[in-house]
């Protein structure tokens, strides 16, 4: 294991500087506790990459990105940019960062902190224990199936179009995710598609099944996406390992979200054969900028994802956890997971409360 590491850090836009400020506080703690060298670098990107160089992905935030151990996002968009060029819009950096460094695989745990289960909208026996993986593929699908466009037809009549579209490899690895992850975990892998509707996911049920033959001790549903969505708030428990497509992994992955409580809640990582990516799955949050108000868990808890899936470190991973999870404990909560009872604080007495746990752990 290296004791040098180089992390690339992107805040982004909106919210994206302010949780990823708290995130680096956690960095810092974790540094000193096990005596690593983390090199942290950082560049503007999605808005902030536009204003600072006219192309939301800058090649140097690009650059960067591709050299480092890991890359750390925020998030990125806003209104500002909402008027500009499509392919100048702030969006287009995370899903270039994405396919340029081959993220193909994007992990989203669902896991519901037993302090927060009367945070969630559902009833307490329905969330209490959740513990969900959406594992989302990331470069393929709709998101960048091509023809894709707006046309005019000749008879004058305007059209936009995109185009879902799987190929076997891009389907094999993902499952070959999907199922390695499953055995790491409760044996089960639900797939999630449209196969009664439309041929691209038939063809994904059938290669996921192939693959399956490879996977003895895992156990494969296949579910439609409608039902998967009516499932997640009926019985969510019932659910181990959801595999699913890009833009089926979008969807879901927020309504999973809000079963543990907050979307501010959920970390994410973002793994190719090279690289990657770790981000919460919350975005930009414009309306809540600058006051203190955005939740930096799901930022931390991304952090946790970056030292067990890149720097091959379990420890401060399960560490960061128990740490984020004695704070709620102590009933110490951000607005979005306020309940009555709880003391509220802002975004850096949160950050400051996670890395003062964290160092109490220093000699555990
Ligand atoms: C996400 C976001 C992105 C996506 C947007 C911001 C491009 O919603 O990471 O879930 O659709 O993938
Ligand atoms: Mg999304």
């Amino acid at each position: 294991m290296k004791n040098d590491v180089n992390i690339a850090v992107l805040p982004g836009d909106g919210i994206g500087p302010e949780v990823v400020r708290e995130a680096l506080k956690i960095i810092k703690v974790i540094e000193s506790k096990l005596g690593l060298t983390i090199n942290i670098d950082d560049a503007p990107v999605g808005g902030a990459g536009y204003e600072a160089t006219g192309r939301p992905l800058p090649d140097a935030s690009l650059a960067m990105a591709r050299n480092a151990d890991a890359v750390l996002l925020g998030a990125v968009g806003g209104p500002r940019w909402e008027h500009i060029d499509f392919s100048l819009r702030p969006e287009r950096a995370l899903l270039g960062l994405r396919s340029s460094l081959g993220l193909y695989a994007n992990l989203r745990p669902a896991r519901i902190f037993s302090a927060l289960v009367d945070a969630s909208t559902l009833k307490r026996e329905v969330v209490e224990g959740l513990d969900i993986l959406v594992v989302r593929e990331l470069i393929g699908g709709i998101y960048f199936g091509q023809p894709r466009g707006v046309d005019t037809l000749e008879d004058g009549t305007r059209r936009g179009f995109n185009t879902l579209v799987y190929t076997e490899p891009e389907i094999e690895r993902i499952a070959r995710v999907a199922f390695d992850v499953a055995g790491k975990r409760n044996n089960s892998v639900c797939s999630v598609d449209k196969a009664n509707v439309l041929e691209s996911t038939n063809f994904w049920r059938e290669v996921v099944t192939n693959m399956h033959s490879c996977y003895a001790d895992v156990t494969l549903s296949h579910m439609y996406v409608d039902n998967c969505a009516m499932q997640l708030v009926r019985n969510p428990k019932q659910f181990d390992v959801i595999l699913t497509t890009n833009m089926f992994g979008d969807i879901l992955s927020d309504e999973a979200s809000m079963l543990t409580g907050s979307i501010g809640m959920l970390p994410s990582a973002s793994l190719g054969e090279k690289h990657a990516m770790y981000e919460p799955i919350h975005g930009s949050a414009p309306d809540i900028a600058g006051q203190e108000l955005a939740n930096p868990l799901a930022t931390i808890l991304s952090v946790a994802m970056m030292f067990k899936y890149s720097l091959n470190r379990e420890q401060p991973s399960a560490w960061i956890e128990a740490a984020v999870e004695s704070v709620l404990a102590k009933g110490v909560r951000t607005r979005d997971i306020m309940s009555r009872g709880m003391k509220e604080v802002g975004t850096q007495a949160m950050g400051d409360l996670v890395a003062e746990e964290l160092e109490k752990r220093r000699d555990d």
